[in-house]
């Protein structure tokens, strides 16, 4: 990857003229089977552009309790495209129709908020890496086409999705308005993700990516790494689901509910799981006062994935 990098061809990526991120961006886009895509630093910048392709100032977006977009993007939607949301919640991070049909609210006239989008999250992060079914996507999907809502995926490792289930990108792509996919999680790349939509959209995005200071001029370097993670590290993330169901066997969790690489545990002190952990040089993280969430990628073996499981057994497993 290292390599890749440095042997990158650039060019000013302001005028889209970087052809590194110019390949990167058609090859992710095809993959999704969309029109074009944009490269971003953060998949929170990716997120924020797509959910304002779709979603106005004072409009709403629809998405589960738990949402990255809601939780843990610092309010960038609200803060700074002037979203306002409402959401469902369900344990396992899934797509509730029926809620999703009883929120749902059109142009109702001068009183209240209308509904542009529903967002979803495949994976879900904070509901532990799982999978949305294919089939609750497509029902959201045939939903959406009744109405004048439209439906954004937060595809931060819907690589990790593909992998666990061998559903086509393309029909992952097929029931989205928009989506933000990362090549900085499981796939290794050091920083970048992209957001995936049509050419208008695409193009309103790269003003608005401008505007908030994201546009990058010799960025091909970056993108080449992402070029690299896709061609190189895809299937490999099957490893990672392996290990990460080796720590939920170890935390007593049951493993069958491990479906990608993120692993999530209740515990009675999250805080002092974390600190306990990280004595014994095994890193995991607080989401919550009583939930600890542990991630395998690329970078952690399977020999210190059962060091990790040993120490967490111990910490967690009781
Ligand atoms: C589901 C999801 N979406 C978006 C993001 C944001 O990615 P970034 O950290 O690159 O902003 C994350 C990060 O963990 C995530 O888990």
């Amino acid at each position: 990857m290292r390599r890749a990098m440095a042997e990158a061809e650039v060019g000013d990526d302001v005028y889209a003229e970087d052809p590194t991120v110019l390949e990167l961006q058609e090859r992710v886009a095809a993959m999704f089977g969309h029109e074009a895509a944009l490269f971003t630093p953060t998949g929170s910048m990716a997120n924020v552009l797509a959910v304002a392709a779709l979603v106005g100032p004072g409009q709403e977006v629809l998405c589960e309790a738990r949402a990255h977009i809601l939780r843990a993007e610092l309010g960038a939607h609200g803060a700074l495209t002037g979203i306002t949301s409402r959401t469902w919640s369900d344990e396992h991070g899934q797509v509730d129709l029926e809620a999703v049909e009883g929120m749902y609210a059109p142009d109702m006239g001068p009183f209240f908020v209308r509904t542009t989008a529903v967002s979803v999250e495949n994976t879900h992060n904070f509901a532990g890496g799982t999978v949305l079914p294919i089939g609750d996507l497509q029902r959201l999907r045939s939903w959406a086409d009744t109405t004048d809502c439209a439906v954004h995926v937060d595809g931060a490792r819907i690589w990790n999705a593909h992998v666990a289930t061998g559903v086509a990108f393309e029909d992952y792509g097929s029931i989205a308005d928009t989506l933000a996919v990362c090549l900085s999680k499981g796939l290794g790349a050091p920083v970048g993700s992209l957001m995936i939509g049509s050419a208008e959209q695409v193009a309103e995005a790269r003003v608005r990516r401008k505007r908030m200071g994201g546009g990058m001029r010799q960025v091909g370097v970056l993108a080449a790494a992402g070029l690299h993670a896709l061609e190189h590290n895809l299937d490999r993330l099957a490893e990672d689901h392996e290990h990460a169901r080796l720590l939920a066997q170890a935390c007593g969790a049951d493993p069958n509910l491990t479906e990608t690489n993120i692993v999530v545990v209740d515990v009675p002190d999250a805080a002092a799981v974390v600190a306990a952990a990280r004595e014994e040089g095994v890193l995991v993280g607080a989401v919550g006062p009583t939930k600890v969430r542990m991630l395998t990628h690329l970078d952690v073996s399977r020999p210190e994935v059962e060091q990790a499981a040993k120490v967490l057994g111990k910490i967690v497993g009781g």
